[in-house]
This record gives structure tokens, C-alpha cells and sequence, in this order.
């Protein structure tokens, strides 16, 4: 196992009715509130009257940015940035999905910066500690209710670059499984394959003798397997979403990468095909996670094998670890089938025209991965195999 530091700050509201206590929880940070949403989703559920009477009643002055959109845009980011800095706002309340909460962290901190906020992605500048941020999540995916990473698009450049640092943790997170029941089955699919993607980038790695990440690791894994028909079939089962809301959380607060080497090239040339496809995020990785795991099969053939074995329950039946370790990834990938996600980049229209330019781009800033360091001509590889 490694050295690491560990640090989580987020105050963590979890369970049915705790979204009661937003009015309260803001109103001990100022008066003036920013609430920050996307499209409409949490006006069509009513969660935003019912947050904005919270407001009100503790005679809360509030402020409205709204249309963030998925794969949320440098144009958002600065909008919001503006009205914290014209209107004075105190704290930042975000309701909605990772894309909401990666914005307004965002936002929160270029509240306290003078200058672009572009400029924490091109580390031109370091994020500091910015606005106050509490957030309600509707759907269970990234994990950004309880981590300090964001991920924001330049619409102009077409980048999709993240920050990962400290200043941007959410002060506090309400975590309501009642505010997933609205998610659609499309989302919550892209939502699981995200939560399973971002297991599998700290579960694949080189570190030996981590025997705790890991198991904590096929622990969440084998659990968001076992839960996910139940969700899928009835999405208002409180248990299941409740189950899939904090395997989403755990699976990204920080938790389970301390003291090993994690991977994230999957993510990173994941972000490439948004950037110029705007496809969910979710959907991109059930794509090339698979391919990926083929790419590196003989680095770590007895990891594979592990997780052949504790998470999808394969025997070895006289396999080689190689052997043992190909049938998890098909299992995997037939998994992804089952549930309904896309597998190949011509399920959601994409060709071959823009993969060399996709692959110099995702290595830009130097080779990916840890596993495996991943130069251009081996991501254009793994963009070739997802075709
Ligand atoms: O915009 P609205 O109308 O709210 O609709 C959203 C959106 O269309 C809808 N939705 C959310 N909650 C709902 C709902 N619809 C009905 N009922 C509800 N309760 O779902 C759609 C997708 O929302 P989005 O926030 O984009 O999804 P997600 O949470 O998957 O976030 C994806 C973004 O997060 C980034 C991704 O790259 C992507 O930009 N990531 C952030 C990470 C982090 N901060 O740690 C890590 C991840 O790996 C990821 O990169
Ligand atoms: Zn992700």
C-alpha cells in the first residue's frame, strides 16, 4: 500500500426527508442564495418550490442560474460567477445532477478570483476556498456531492478538462434517495455505468498489498450489480435508489484511491468524446471501459482474475488468470449489454473521422493512466477497438 492523505470536509445529509433541512442549513452562511439548476427536471418534480418555500421561510433573498446543461459549459460558469460578484451572494445552493454540482463549485470558487475562471483548468490559477456550496443531488452518478473534483467544457476550444483540488469540496451535500425517483431510465443506466466505471479506475491497478481498497471496492461493485435490476424494474423502490445514492458517494468521496496507484485513462478519453460529441457520460464509458480492459488484460491478468472471480462469481474451472480474466471483461461488457447500455461508438453515431484527433488531444498534457501509460497511438487503439 501507499503513503496517502486523506481529507473529506463535506457534511453528508443522507435519507428520506433530510431535503427539509435546506432552508435552515443555508441560512447559517447569509442571507443572499444563488440557487443553481439545469433544464427544468427539478421544476417538473416540484423539488424547486418546495426548495425555494425552504428559502423563503427563513426569509432567504434569492438569486436563479438556470439551464446548466450536461457536460455543463464555461458559459454557465461565468454567468454565475457574475451575479456572486454583482448581487453579493453568501452561499450557493446547487439542485440536480453532476453537472450542476461540477458547475457551481466552480462558481463558488471564480466567486473569489479575479479573473477567468478557465483559468483553474489551464492552472493558470489554483482554485482557493471560495462561497459557501451546499448542494441537494437528484441523481446518483459522479460522486461530485462528496469530492473536490469538476469537470467543465469550453464550448469554444471544445475542451472537457477537470479540476481536482481541495477548495472545491461542497460545504454540505442532501442526499435524498426520494429526489432520484424522477430519473429516467435512460440517466439512471448512464448514472450506474459511471458509478461501476469510476470502481473499476481505482480496483485496476499496479499497487500490491492493498487488500482493503479492494475489497471495499468488489463490496460497492458486487452491490450496485445486485441492486441495479431492482432500480432498473421499479425506480421508485426507496431501498434500491437509497442503495445506488451511496454507492455512488462512496465510489468517488477519495476514499477508495488512497494508497493506490488509480488509473482514470478510461475517463480521460471519455472526456475527448463528450468534448466533441456531447454524449452522457455515462454512456461513454460503458463504450470504452471493456476495450480498455482488454488493452491492459496481460499487465494485471491476476487482478482481472480476482474480479472475475469475487464480482461476477466466474469459476476458474483450470483457467489461466488471461483466461479467467477475458471471461470477466466479456461478462462486463454483456453486462453493460443487459442493462441497456450502448457498447460500441457506432451505437451512439459516432465514426472514425475524429479519433486520431481525439487521441492527440486526450494526451496533450502527457501520457494517460497508470496501469498502462497510454500515448496517442495506444488511445487511438482503444478508440479503434470501440467502433
Ligand atoms: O438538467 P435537468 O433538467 O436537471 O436534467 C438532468 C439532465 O438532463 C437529468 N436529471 C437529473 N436529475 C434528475 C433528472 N431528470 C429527472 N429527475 C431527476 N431527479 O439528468 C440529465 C443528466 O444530468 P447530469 O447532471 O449531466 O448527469 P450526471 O450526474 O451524470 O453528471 C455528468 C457530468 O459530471 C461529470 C461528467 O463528465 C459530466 O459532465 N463528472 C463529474 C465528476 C466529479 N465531479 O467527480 C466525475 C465524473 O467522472 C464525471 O466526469
Ligand atoms: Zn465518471
Amino acid at each position: 500500500m501507499n503513503n496517502f492523505e486523506i481529507y473529506n470536509p463535506t457534511r453528508v445529509f443522507f435519507g428520506k426527508d433530510e431535503t427539509e433541512r435546506v432552508g435552515k442549513e443555508c441560512a447559517s452562511y447569509g442571507k443572499k442564495v444563488l440557487l443553481t439548476f439545469g433544464g427544468g427536471s427539478i421544476k417538473k418534480t416540484g423539488l424547486y418550490d418546495r426548495v425555494i418555500n425552504l428559502l423563503r421561510v427563513e426569509n432567504m433573498e434569492v438569486f436563479e442560474l438556470s439551464g446548466i446543461q450536461p457536460n455543463p459549459r464555461l458559459s454557465s460558469v461565468r454567468k454565475g460567477v457574475d451575479i456572486c460578484k454583482k448581487e453579493g451572494i453568501d452561499i450557493i445552493l446547487a439542485v440536480g445532477g453532476g453537472s450542476v454540482l461540477d458547475a457551481s463549485k466552480i462558481i463558488a470558487t471564480g466567486a473569489r478570483y479575479n479573473g477567468d475562471p478557465w483559468d483553474f483548468f489551464t492552472k493558470k490559477a489554483n482554485p482557493k476556498p471560495g462561497l459557501p456550496l451546499g448542494t441537494i443531488l437528484t441523481l446518483a452518478a459522479t460522486g461530485s456531492e462528496m469530492n473536490h473534483n469538476a469537470v467543465i467544457t469550453n464550448e469554444e476550444t471544445e475542451e472537457k478538462w477537470a479540476v481536482v483540488d481541495p477548495a472545491i469540496f461542497p460545504t454540505f451535500s442532501i442526499l435524498d434517495p426520494v429526489n432520484t425517483f424522477s430519473v429516467p431510465r435512460d440517466q439512471t443506466i448512464n448514472g450506474i455505468c459511471d458509478i461501476l466505471a469510476h470502481l473499476f479506475e481505482q480496483y485496476f491497478h499496479n499497487t500490491p498489498e492493498s487488500p482493503i481498497q479492494d475489497r471495499m471496492n468488489e463490496a460497492i461493485m458486487t452491490t450496485v450489480i445486485e441492486y441495479t435490476p431492482r432500480v432498473l424494474s421499479k425506480g421508485d423502490d426507496y431501498d434500491a435508489r437509497a442503495v445506488i445514492m451511496w454507492a455512488g458517494t462512496l465510489a468517488l468521496n477519495h476514499l477508495l484511491e488512497s494508497g493506490v496507484d488509480d488509473d482514470w485513462s478510461t475517463h480521460n478519453i471519455q472526456h475527448e468524446l463528450s468534448a466533441l460529441y456531447d454524449i452522457p457520460h455515462g454512456a461513454g464509458l460503458a463504450i470504452i471501459f471493456p476495450q480498455w480492459m482488454k488493452y491492459v488484460l496481460d499487465i494485471i491478468p491476476h487482478k482481472f482474475a480476482h474480479f472475475g472471480e469475487r464480482v461476477w462469481d466466474l469459476s476458474r474451472d483450470g483457467k489461466t488468470d488471461r483466461e479467467l480474466g477475458m471471461s470477466a471483461i466479456e461478462q462486463t461488457k454483456a453486462w453493460f449489454q443487459k442493462i441497456g447500455a450502448p457498447v460500441s461508438l457506432k451505437e451512439v453515431n459516432i465514426g472514425p473521422e475524429r479519433l486520431e484527433e481525439m487521441a492527440e488531444k486526450a494526451v496533450c498534457r502527457g501520457p494517460l493512466g497508470s496501469v498502462k501509460p497510454l500515448y496517442k497511438e495506444d488511445v487511438l487503439n482503444i478508440l479503434q477497438m470501440c467502433l
